[in-house]
């Protein structure tokens, strides 16, 4: 005789409803705890276990503690998810939300949901089998998700615009050396990328003591990869392949002021917005100086540890942009209902770092799309519960903060 689960399996999903999720839930057991395939994940806090299991299975702990990593003490990074725990969200009731649309624009772009993926630096070292950007861009294009280049990525933007489907979005770091700093930001141009994400967070250097920590556990000898120094290291990165590096010292710029902003702004037609404001204050500015957007952001707690979480900062952002130009807003997005909180004060769309490097790390890019998945899935169910068919009706009656 078959078993309920067989039973349930071959019955189409609108006759099962809802409840029998948890008979369908795969039943393979975990290894020592650890999701040992995406399919496994019941949310995506599984995958930073695998991702460590992964890159500490491989020798390679130090590669997880530079993922890992927030500053100082780790309390901004962990700020950054505990303050969604502080807002509540108000459900309605009697609301015919079966069909929703996830869709928003995006300066001038057409989103399929507004969960977008970050710049995250380096990503070869995550997963050496993977296709690094390339991989992250094959499974948001699956679903529709709009990504970010980092210059630091580990593939070119023409190798990610072209697995995209579409062109991604290209972050930079200002360099030192304004004809490299130029000759990046053509070659995105000419790659087609639509936007330009200054990050202007990493003015003033940094304490990642957790990388350190795990770093006294890695056996290998990290100066056989990482020579130091801009020539030696940052600049083998693809970006910068042909370029005359000779001159950078520092890629992150020194001295950074809203002149740099004016001089991109007389470089390029691209859009331009500024990733890492944390105040109103800012904000004004950013909008004064004619920047097209603006993405709140602490680096994922990787800038500065001043304890004050982006989702916090948020609605002081929207206030003084005052929507003349777009906000997103990244760093602690861990579920579907921190997407809707954030929509809810005001964002337009929202950013995630961390957890599709871990499923990058883990598993590759089905690792990816797992992380992409579960977090959509989850914020429809929200969605639902509020009541909101589409993203014009999250509003901040949403949520109670
Ligand atoms: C390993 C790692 C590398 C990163 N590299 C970059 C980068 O090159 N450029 C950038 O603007 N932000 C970078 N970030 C920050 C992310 O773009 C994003 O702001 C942050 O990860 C969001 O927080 P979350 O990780 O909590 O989701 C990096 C983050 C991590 C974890």
């Amino acid at each position: 005789m078959a078993s309920i689960g067989a039973l349930l399996a071959s019955l189409p999903e609108k006759a099962l409803g809802q409840s029998y999720d948890v008979l369908r839930a795969p039943t393979t057991p975990l290894v020592n705890g650890v999701i040992a395939s995406p399919e496994q994940a019941l949310n995506v806090m599984d995958f930073e276990p695998a991702a460590r299991a992964a890159l500490v299975g491989a020798g390679a702990p130090a590669h997880f503690g530079y993922l890992a990593t927030g500053v100082d003490d780790d309390a901004t990074l962990r700020a950054n998810h505990e303050d969604y725990q502080k807002i509540r969200i108000q459900v309605r009731r009697l609301i015919d939300a079966r069909k929703i649309d996830t869709s928003c624009a995006v300066l001038g772009e057409r989103w399929a949901s507004p969960i977008f993926l970050c710049p995250v630096s380096s990503q070869a070292a995550l997963n050496p089998a993977a296709a690094a950007d390339v991989a992250d861009a094959k499974a948001a294009k699956a679903k529709g998700h709009q990504m970010i280049l980092s210059t630091v990525g580990s593939k070119s933007i023409e190798e990610v615009n072209d697995a995209h489907g579409s062109p991604v979005w290209y972050m930079l770091y200002p360099t030192d050396d304004w004809n490299v700093t130029q000759a990046l930001v053509k070659r995105a141009e000419a790659a087609g990328s639509r936007v330009l994400v200054l990050t202007v967070d990493r003015q003033g250097g940094r304490n990642t003591e957790t990388l350190l920590i795990a770093r006294r556990e890695d056996k290998r000898p990290c100066q056989a990869c990482h020579q130091g120094g801009f020539k030696n290291e940052v600049s083998r990165k693809p970006m910068f392949d042909g370029l005359d590096v000779s001159k950078v010292t520092n890629l992150y710029g020194t001295g950074m002021t809203w002149d740099f902003v004016k001089r991109l702004q007389g470089t390029t037609k691209m859009k331009i917005v500024l990733k890492g404001i944390m105040s109103g204050e800012d904000a004004g500015e950013a909008v004064k100086y004619g920047v097209d957007g603006i993405i709140v952001s602490n680096h994922g707690g990787r800038a500065e540890e001043s304890l004050r979480s982006t989702i916090s900062a948020l609605p002081e952002v929207v206030k003084a942009v005052n929507g003349r130009v777009p906000v997103l807003v990244d760093g602690g997005v861990r579920r579907g209902t921190d997407v809707l909180k954030a929509l809810a004060l005001g964002a337009t769309a929202v950013g995630i770092g961390r957890p599709y490097c871990w499923g990058l790390a883990a598993f590759g890019q089905p690792g990816v799309e797992a992380v992409l998945a579960i977090l959509q899935r989850e914020f429809e169910t929200i969605m639902k519960q509020v009541g909101a068919t589409n993203l014009r009706e999250i509003t901040r009656t949403s949520v109670i903060a």
